[in-house]
């Protein structure tokens, strides 16, 4: 697959207004009902970066892209993209961004070629050249095989790249992706990450949410943590990880009966507190280094202290939370269950 060939308008934005921020946020709120789902949110994407929105169910990802492209209302504060207002101009805004939805927005009875050819044509572009588009991004995303079958027979995988695809049609040097990857094996989801650094090197800045720490830590410049629509930390990857260590222990104790054993040895040794899972006389030890996990375990069989499983792992985003928030990822139950197609 490669986006080399095609560049959005002239390979990157020309910022209105002398800015070099591709997005600037500031106090951005949502009320649904009662319920303030966007509670004063400030960002700062910078032109030629990734930036990851990251946060669990419900935190209110997918409602801050949408007031950013100008497909929910503002309530109150203010965003500019490229300098540019999104509120009092919304028709600049929609030839700014390209919109990748969390669920695709294909028309299921079509075929992957007319998808494309009917949002380019929706989008204004003239007939002939809605078709070479189509041609060229069909090629582009490696959709050249499954253009003429319809949408319904298409995998998840094959989706999000139609639906990538579909966002690109205008050029347009700004891309929002919802959660480009949930639902997608890891192969798939492997080849999504090379899409989005193709976008980048061709000029484009990227913001999208997700509910993975390793895919922004992979993607991502700078990443801020949302949680029930407020930002709680901000940082690059490296520096959330930091705040849990670059890796984590994990163990599973025979006997409940000695996390508090546990606990004391995991303080003797590396002088810091574990985390205690909700899953019985399971714990986690946040690692500076990947190897102080001998010395753990050795110390933990000198008190006696037997494990049915033990492994070591990279921080999980439950993990980053819980040290930034004091508390789980607690996303909303009904949202729970995502579309996995
Ligand atoms: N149109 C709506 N009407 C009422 N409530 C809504 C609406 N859209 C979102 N919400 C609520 O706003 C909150 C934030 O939702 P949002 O979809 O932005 O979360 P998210 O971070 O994208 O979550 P997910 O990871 O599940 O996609 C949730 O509590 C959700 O139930
Ligand atoms: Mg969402």
């Amino acid at each position: 697959m490669s986006i080399t060939e095609f560049r959005p308008s002239g390979g990157g934005p020309a910022p209105a207004g002398g800015t070099d921020l591709a997005v600037r946020v500031r106090g951005l709120v949502k009320t649904f009902g009662e319920h303030r789902a966007v509670d004063g949110i400030d960002l700062d994407v910078r032109s030629g970066e990734i930036f990851g929105v990251l946060g669990p169910n419900g935190a209110g990802k997918t409602t801050t892209l949408r007031m950013l492209a100008t497909l929910l209302k503002i309530d109150e504060g203010r965003a500019e993209i490229f300098g540019v207002d999104v509120a009092g101009n919304p028709h600049v805004i929609r030839q700014l961004v390209g919109v990748t939805g969390q669920y695709a927005s294909v028309d299921e009875n079509l075929t992957a070629r007319e998808n494309l050819w009917l949002f380019s044509r929706l989008q204004g572009v003239a007939g002939p050249r809605a078709r070479s588009i189509s041609t060229e991004l069909l090629g582009q995303f490696g959709l050249e095989d499954a253009a003429d079958k319809p949408i319904s027979q298409f995998s998840g995988g094959m989706r999000r790249r139609l639906d990538l695809a579909a966002s690109l049609i205008t050029r347009p040097p700004l891309i929002f992706l919802d959660e480009p990857t949930t639902g997608l094996d890891p192969r798939t989801r492997g080849q999504m990450w090379d899409t989005i650094r193709g976008l980048v090197a061709d000029g484009c800045t990227v913001l999208l949410t997700t509910q993975y720490l390793d895919e922004a830590d992979q993607l991502a410049d700078r990443v801020a943590v949302i949680d029930h629509g407020r930002k709680v930390a901000e940082g690059t990857p490296d520096e959330l990880k930091t705040a849990v260590g670059d890796s984590t222990l994990q163990l599973l104790l025979a006997d409940p009966g000695e996390v508090p054993t546990a606990v004391e040895v995991v303080r003797r040794v590396l002088g810091s507190e574990p985390v205690l899972s909700p899953e019985k006389g399971r714990l986690n030890v946040p690692l500076d280094q990947a190897d102080l996990a001998a010395d753990v375990l050795i110390a933990l069989r000198s008190a006696g202290v037997s494990i049915t499983s033990v492994s070591v792992d990279k921080p999980s985003l439950d993990e980053v939370f819980l040290a930034l928030t004091g508390h789980e990822t607690d996303g909303d139950d009904e949202k729970r269950t995502k579309e996995n197609r």
